[in-house]
Formats: structure tokens, C-alpha cells, sequence
């Protein structure tokens, strides 16, 4: 059986670390670290994250600041609130929630926060640092994905890694970590050739993509590291009862709830192949907001 990769556990550890930065800033009489997040329109998992984040906040002592705009808000205004927030010295990290609304484009939003107080390292200035192996603010899930396996003791160099999905947010930063740690990486994506068989040379596999159970445990080398990025919500029976054998109680919570969470990977499955294995929940979703509030105290630590 694998180790379970516990990301509630590190995420902990890392927000302990963060809470013990803010304390040290007040001991020299800096004030606290202020977040800024900007939630544009209703989309209900927005709203979820969006609270969460002010939660774990909270906790750490960072301050945190909402902006909630109407979905129909124009570009103008949008952009008019990042200048704003730019030129506010007591804010340190900026969040534009994105999906945004129909009629905003993202990319001129997240490319027109000051990459300074860029905390989800999405700003082109931030990934060319990290394309150059400089350091700099780095996305939120790949970065705690790196210090989970740090963590955990995974070996990185010289290993064979396989990213599947290619996103900004996560396959892309995270192929770009795991070869800046010496690892031979290959990014796959939906349109790979025979994806089973790229899959089962990983001895560290690390699924973004979103679609549910995708990665059966016959495409995972025995003995390989799991990191599972997905959160899906799975509602469909007849889907659950392919993605969720030995794992009994998923499908007993699919029933009594209507949906239940579940990651790119069939952990039950992987379980019996894998040496170790993030779990869905309370893998690497808790690792994200860790890695989003120690991008926000670093800005604040390096902006004054
Ligand atoms: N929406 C889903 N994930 C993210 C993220 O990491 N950052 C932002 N800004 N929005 C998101």
C-alpha cells in the first residue's frame, strides 16, 4: 500500500511558517502583511475560494482586503481598481479571481498587476524570472506541490517526471521547478500520443488536468510518487462506480450528498501501485492558499 501524502498536514506546517514571518515583521515594527483579492461576478466556486482565503488570512495574520465588482463590470473599471491597488503602499499582494466574467480579459488584468505584488506569479515578468531559474513570486500550487515533496524527502534529480497538463497555472511552472531540481521532465497534455504508456515511465507523476479518474492505476509505474492536482466533482453513478473501486465510501457519499470530490487519478487504484499518494480532498487543495499566503509575506517582506 502507498504512503498517503498528506497536504492538510503540510499545509499546516506551511502556514505556521507564515504566521511565525508575520510575527517577526511586528517584532521590528513592520505591520502586517495586506492581501488584496478582487472577486468579480457570482461564479459560486469563486466565491468559495475567495472565503477560504480570507479564513486562512486571518489565521496567520495577514490582513485581507475584498473587492467584490459586479459581473458586468467594464475592462476600464477593472483595470482602474489594479492601478489603484498598485500604488497603495499598504497593500503587498494583489488577486484578481479568475475565472472572470464573459467581457473581461484576464490576461490584461494579470498582466497589469505590478509584478511586485504579483502572489499567484502570474505576471510575464514572474515566469520569465522562473523560466531563468531567478527567484521571484511563483505560482501558489506548483510551488507547495515542490515543498510537499521537499518535504517528504523525494529525491528529485535525475528522476523521470511526467506533468500531465499544460497550464500556466500549474504544468507549465510545475515542469519548470521540477527541472530546475535536476529532474528529466516531460509535459504531456490531451493531445499526447498513447498517454497510458508516457505516463508509466514517471517515477513521479503529477496530474493537472480536470477530468476525473483519468489516470488508472495500469498507467502508473509501481512504485512512483503521485501528485494528483485535480479537484473534480463527480456526480454521475455510473462514472464513480469505474473511478472509485476500493474506495467504498465515495460511492456511499455519492448517494447520500448527490456529488462527491474526486482527482485526476483513481486513487484507489494507485494506491496499490504507487509508493506514495496525494489524497482528493486534502491533498494538494490545501497546499494552494498555504502557497499564496507565503508569496504574500515574501512581497511584503521585499516590498519594505
Ligand atoms: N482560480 C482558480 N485557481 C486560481 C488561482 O490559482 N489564482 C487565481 N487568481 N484564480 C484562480
Amino acid at each position: 500500500m502507498a504512503t498517503i501524502l498528506d497536504g492538510k498536514a503540510h499545509a499546516d506546517r506551511m502556514l505556521e511558517a507564515v504566521r511565525q514571518g508575520v510575527e517577526a515583521r511586528k517584532a521590528k515594527g513592520l505591520r502586517a502583511p495586506c492581501l488584496a483579492v478582487v472577486l468579480v461576478g457570482e461564479d459560486p466556486a469563486s466565491q468559495v475560494y475567495v472565503r477560504n482565503k480570507a479564513a486562512a488570512c486571518a489565521k496567520v495574520g495577514i490582513t485581507s482586503i475584498e473587492h467584490k465588482l459586479a459581473a458586468d463590470t467594464p475592462q476600464a473599471e477593472l483595470d482602474a481598481l489594479i492601478d489603484q491597488m498598485n500604488a497603495d503602499p499598504g497593500v503587498d499582494g494583489i488577486l484578481v479571481q479568475l475565472p472572470l466574467p464573459k467581457g473581461l480579459d484576464s490576461k490584461e488584468a494579470l498582466h497589469r498587476i505590478s509584478p511586485a505584488k504579483d502572489v499567484d506569479g502570474f505576471h510575464p515578468m514572474n515566469q520569465g524570472l522562473l523560466l531563468e531559474g531567478l527567484p521571484g513570486l511563483r505560482p501558489c500550487t506548483p510551488t507547495a506541490c515542490m515543498s510537499l515533496l521537499a518535504h517528504h524527502g523525494v529525491e528529485l534529480k535525475g528522476l523521470r517526471a511526467v506533468v500531465l497538463g499544460r497550464s500556466e497555472i500549474v504544468g507549465k511552472p510545475m515542469a519548470l521547478m521540477l527541472l530546475e531540481k535536476h529532474a528529466t521532465v516531460t509535459i504531456a497534455h490531451s493531445r499526447t500520443r498513447d498517454l497510458p504508456a508516457v505516463c508509466r515511465e514517471a517515477d513521479l507523476l503529477v496530474a493537472a488536468v480536470g477530468r476525473p479518474g483519468l489516470v488508472e492505476g495500469s498507467w502508473i509505474k509501481p512504485g512512483a510518487v503521485v501528485v494528483d492536482v485535480g479537484i473534480n466533482r463527480v456526480e454521475d453513478e455510473a462514472l464513480a462506480a469505474q473511478i472509485f473501486t476500493g474506495e467504498p465510501k465515495k460511492l456511499v457519499a455519492l448517494r447520500t450528498k448527490g456529488a462527491v470530490l474526486c482527482g485526476d487519478v483513481r486513487f484507489g487504484e494507485a494506491m496499490l501501485v504507487a509508493s506514495a499518494v496525494t489524497p482528493v480532498p486534502g491533498g494538494v487543495g490545501p497546499l494552494t492558499i498555504a502557497g499564496l499566503l507565503t508569496n504574500t509575506l515574501m512581497a511584503a517582506d521585499q516590498n519594505r
